[in-house]
């Protein structure tokens, strides 16, 4: 295993983070996904034996079970060996002592005495605010000097202005960030990435195979990895890829399998910064570049089309198309789609006005393509 020093923790952590969003779950007697608890143990046990001393969960995770499992995993003398992170749901707060009531509740959850870090819950701007308003400075302050917290930090899902507007805002411990070879460009970029290290904050990755998908990706991709000579799978060189960056701390995975463990146990054992020479990162850019290609739709997200005077989310249209192409995922379009039909903001509601085509600086013919994408991703809806 492959350590890294960790901020203000004046510890190392290791590369390898266990997150516990996507544990072995099975149906119970009533249908519901619960998680198979004795084998969620053993796979964190494992991977805590082997080196990982970083352990990620959340409130909401597995519809709330991965606080509990977590916390029984890390029973007879596991929860010392590891830094142990859980976030606060910031949607469930609607005063401010609703933050100390949600704390309490998760180190009961937990079973812990206090945690190493203490996240604000998947910020955008907006719910950022929103807490600024209602007092999370002093909430952190407090759970820190009582006890309860060691460390501060938030998970992010926003783009970069918000992410520099939220690291600038505090003395944060880390940020967590969605990041991978694909996303290198969205969400908090790899310019905010590189803006956290300058500013001291170490960044813990999530999604690193982007959910899952790079571990499958589609067959040029895998071509082209199968034709490299460094016989690397495709998910060492998207772990590769994000422990290449000396900024990045730990690198979350969502293992799901004791195989899944054993796998990626074995890749961080060559993760360290710098892992990646020029002709190794030329070749990932070739992979990138290889997913870009599959894109269906050259919309940039710029957002000119919005407003739509009917409130039809252009730009999430085409962003869950291309997605599902890119990846390689067709059979999710509907159920992607589906959101945006609930919201009442799909493509049925076009009246055709053009507003859209006649600002939008790719020029796509939006009202054509976006009932195109209705009809495919409606097919089989009632
Ligand atoms: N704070 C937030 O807003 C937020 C959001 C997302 C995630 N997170 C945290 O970050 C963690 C990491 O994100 P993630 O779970 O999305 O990570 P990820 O590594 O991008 O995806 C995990 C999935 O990758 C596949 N996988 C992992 N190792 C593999 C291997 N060796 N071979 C083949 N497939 C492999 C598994 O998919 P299959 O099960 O399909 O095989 C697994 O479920 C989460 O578990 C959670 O703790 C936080």
């Amino acid at each position: 295993m492959q350590y890294i020093p960790f901020g203000k923790t004046r510890k190392e952590v290791s590369r390898l983070g266990f997150g516990t969003m996507r544990l072995p779950t099975a149906n119970n007697e009533k249908g519901e996904s619960v998680i198979k608890r004795d084998e969620a143990i053993k796979m964190i046990r494992h991977a805590i034996d082997h080196g990982v001393n970083y352990v990620d969960t959340a409130y909401g995770y597995h519809q709330g079970e991965s606080e509990v499992v977590t916390g029984l995993a890390l029973k007879d003398g596991y929860r010392e060996r590891v830094m142990l992170t859980t976030k606060l749901p910031q949607w469930l707060v609607k005063e401010a002592p609703d933050m100390d009531r949600l704390l309490d509740e998760q180190l009961k959850k937990l079973d812990v005495d206090f945690l190493d870090f203490y996240l604000l819950h998947a910020l955008d701007l907006a719910a950022f605010r929103r807490l600024k308003s209602l007092g999370y400075q002093e909430f952190l302050k407090r759970a820190q000097t009582d006890g309860r917290i060691r460390h501060t930090g938030f998970s992010f899902h926003d783009g970069k202005d918000a992410f520099i507007e939220i690291i600038d805002d505090y003395p944060w411990d880390m940020a967590q960030i969605q990041f991978n070879y694909l996303d290198d460009e969205a969400q908090a970029t790899l310019e905010g990435l590189q803006y956290a290290g300058k500013r001291g904050v170490p960044v813990v990755v999530m999604e690193p195979l982007r959910g899952g998908a790079l571990a499958n990706p589609p067959p040029e991709v895998k071509h082209l990895i199968d034709g490299n000579k460094r016989g690397y799978s495709p998910v060492e060189w998207a772990f590769r890829y994000c422990g290449q960056y000396s900024e990045v701390a730990t690198i979350l995975s969502g293992m799901s399998s004791m195989e899944q463990v054993e796998d990626n146990l074995r890749v961080f054992e060559h993760t360290s910064p710098g892992n990646l020479d020029l002709q190794d990162q030329a070749f990932v850019k070739t992979l990138k570049d290889a997913y870009l290609k599959r894109l269906k739709v050259a919309c940039t997200a710029c957002g000119y089309c919005q407003p739509c005077p009917e409130g039809v989310r252009i730009p999430d249209i085409f962003e869950i198309y291309n997605e599902a192409y890119m990846l390689d995922r067709q059979e999710s379009l509907e159920q992607r789609y589906g959101i945006v039909v609930k919201a009442e903001a799909d493509a049925s509601h076009c009246v055709a006005c053009g507003q859209c085509e006649a600002i939008c600086p790719q020029q796509l013919p939006i009202i054509g393509l976006i009932r195109d994408i209705h009809g495919e991703a409606t097919t089989h809806a009632g």
